[in-house]
């Protein structure tokens, strides 16, 4: 982005990938971390004059327009953080994204509609996304990718765009990188990783391969389950992934003294605010009971592995925190990694929304992170396509 503002971008229209996926209850926007995290870029391009097109995915349409995915609500938010409007085009790349785009001053900023409402998007066949990307680079003179969240994405406005046009890294995607190659570089040790979060399948692939790098991992979250049912508890009508209970079993055996499970958990009737609950000890959860968060001493076991790291990487909530009688876990974690003298990297829509939501002091963590599944994906050790293709 410093090249691109030395360059000079007065009247050049710049697109801008942000990722704007945000939580959304209706029209209403729960969290809006992610549009805060994309104001610097688009204010200091507008502040030197550039045209900026912003574009950005919402949830997961199946390639056409639908109401509910509509960005409507995030090119309101944004102009109103922003302090100025901001049009929104009624599509991505036709006539309505055409004249939005020429009807912008120098200094002004433009929104397409969710990208997903054209298939060719999120395409398996490049030669659709290369299309794609080819009517987007037609829109603008330059890209910067700035939405790191969707950076592990093979998407035309994520990856083939940047090969039409001078593509140039923003300042989140820069932040973000910087932080995460402390993780991956020489972190300062212990090394705890919290990981929480509904799928055990969606996490199993960072586990294996932060095992031999990290010095424990704390579980919680709806994926814990899975791994006490590997335990050979009952975990009664509590999420299960059947199918991925012996991997669990087999990172158990090979690392016994790494992953750490909850001594005990809150149960309840129902999913619901209003369900009958009780806490009780992992190995005494009830048939036709649900586990919906770890209970106190699972809290203070994880708080005394946290006080006494170097480093701590988390990722997803221990519980489903959006009702208040299952929000404590992941409040008592967040606590104990506010506290902890260490260097704390939140990583994940859903974590990074619980710090918000929960009240939780934004500035007590080193780094929160706007990228879920990227964030992951870069501790993998995985090439994050939107990242490489600047670099190449
Ligand atoms: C996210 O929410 O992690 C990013 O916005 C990417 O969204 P996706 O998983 O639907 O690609």
């Amino acid at each position: 982005l410093d090249d691109l503002l030395a360059e000079g971008v007065t009247g050049r229209r710049v697109l801008v990938r942000a990722d704007l996926n945000v939580p959304l209850d209706g029209e209403t926007i729960t969290d809006d971390g992610r549009v805060r995290a994309s104001l610097p870029t688009i204010t200091r391009l507008a502040e030197a004059g550039a045209r900026v097109v912003v574009a950005a995915h919402l949830g997961r349409p199946k390639g056409t327009p639908e109401a509910k995915y509509s960005l409507a609500p995030v090119a309101a938010r944004l102009g109103e953080l922003l302090g100025r409007e901001v049009a929104l085009a009624t599509d991505v790349v036709g006539e309505s994204a055409k004249a939005t785009v020429a009807g912008l001053a120098d200094g002004g900023v433009a929104l397409l509609e969710n990208v997903r409402f054209d298939a060719r998007e999120t395409s398996k066949d490049a030669a659709e996304r290369d299309a794609l990307a080819t009517e987007f680079a037609a829109l603008a003179d330059a890209f910067v990718s700035d939405g790191f969240g969707v950076v592990h994405r093979k998407q035309a406005s994520v990856y083939e765009v940047a090969a039409k046009l001078p593509a140039y890294a923003g300042g989140l995607v820069l932040a973000e990188v910087e932080v995460l190659r402390t993780l991956t570089g020489d972190p300062a040790r212990p090394y705890v990783v919290v990981l929480g979060g509904s799928k055990v399948s969606d996490k199993l692939a960072v586990i294996e391969s932060l095992l031999p790098k990290v010095d424990a991992i704390l579980v919680g979250g709806g994926m814990c389950f899975t791994f006490l049912a590997a335990e050979g508890l009952g975990v009664g009508d509590s999420l299960l992934e059947a199918e991925m209970i012996n991997t669990c079993k087999r990172l158990l055996a090979e690392h016994p003294e790494k992953i750490l499970l909850p001594a005990d958990v809150v149960i309840a009737d129902a999913f619901s605010a209003d369900a009958n609950t009780h806490t009780v000890l992992a190995a005494n959860i009830r048939e036709g009971w649900k586990g919906l968060d770890i209970g106190p001493i699972t809290v203070e076991r994880y708080r005394e592995v946290i006080a006494g790291a170097g480093t701590v990487f988390w990722n997803g909530p221990m519980g489903v925190f959006e009702l208040a009688p299952f929000a404590e876990g992941t409040r008592g974690v967040a606590e104990a990694i506010v506290a902890a003298d260490a260097f704390s990297v939140v990583g994940g829509g859903d974590s990074a929304a619980a710090v918000r939501l929960l009240g939780l002091p934004e500035d007590g963590f080193s780094h929160i992170s706007t990228g879920g599944g990227a964030s992951l994906e870069f501790l993998e050790g995985k090439d994050l396509p939107g990242v490489s293709t600047l670099e190449g």
